[in-house]
């Protein structure tokens, strides 16, 4: 299982602090959170403190773009190291197959966040584009908001879809509400990657809360 803190609740003014002391915790990748204040009320950070991220960790860090205008960044968040770029379908892009691929021309890994509300079914088709299905747990804009109960069963079809697709080594990925609580289910199910802010970044012993997110408590 690969554990990805998200910094979301981190001091924004020492994120690169805050990737480095995940990455000694044990974190494999950092996830991002890039929202713009118009597709989530939420304005983070853009490519420029990712870059100062990036420059902190020798681990992959995902941007996970909540942003209405995914295509006029992606060049900017490749630039500053990004290892993957995760986008979203419900975003006002119209074109997701090409913006996918641009992703991947970049030298990054293409990903693509579902909202809760969004079907699974969006996956079919862009399947063969994609290194990273990223399954929102909850709705995007905050940390710490409770898990929605049905994601383990999204999970499990986005898994069943790739599978049908031939392909079989994108990433499966949970966003939102991840705990100890819930790993093993959504394991089960078959994501293979867990996003998770609070329960990491907010422990006392966020080695700990990592290893329990992977199964070895
Ligand atoms: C929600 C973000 C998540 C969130 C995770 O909009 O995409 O990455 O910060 O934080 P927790 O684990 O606290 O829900
Ligand atoms: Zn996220």
């Amino acid at each position: 299982m690969v554990i990805a803190p998200s910094l979301l609740g981190c001091d924004h003014g020492r994120l690169a602090e805050a990737a480095a002391s995940m990455e000694r915790a044990g974190a494999d990748w950092i996830h991002l959170d890039v929202m713009d204040g118009v597709f989530v009320p939420v304005l983070t950070f853009g490519a420029g403190t990712a870059g100062s991220v990036c420059r902190a960790v020798s681990i992959p860090v995902d941007a996970h773009l909540m942003v209405e205008r995914p295509s006029v960044l992606v060049e900017q968040f490749a630039a500053a190291g990004c290892r993957c770029i995760t986008v979203h379908p419900e975003s006002s892009e119209k074109h997701l197959d090409r913006l996918l691929a641009r992703i991947r021309e970049l030298g990054c890994l293409a990903g693509l966040a579902l909202n809760p509300a969004t079907s699974p079914e969006s996956v079919r088709w862009v399947a063969s584009r994609l290194d990273l299905v990223l399954v929102m747990a909850v709705n995007p804009g905050y940390g710490g908001q409770e898990f929605i109960a049905s994601t383990p069963g999204k999970v499990r079809e986005v898994r069943g879809i790739l599978e049908s697709c031939g392909n079989r080594s994108a990433f499966v990925s949970v966003d939102g509400g991840v705990t100890g609580s819930n790993a093993g289910l959504l394991a089960e199910a078959g994501a293979d990657m867990l996003a998770s802010g609070t329960y990491v970044t907010g422990s006392a012993d966020p080695a700990r809360a990592i290893a329990s997110l992977r199964g070895r408590p």
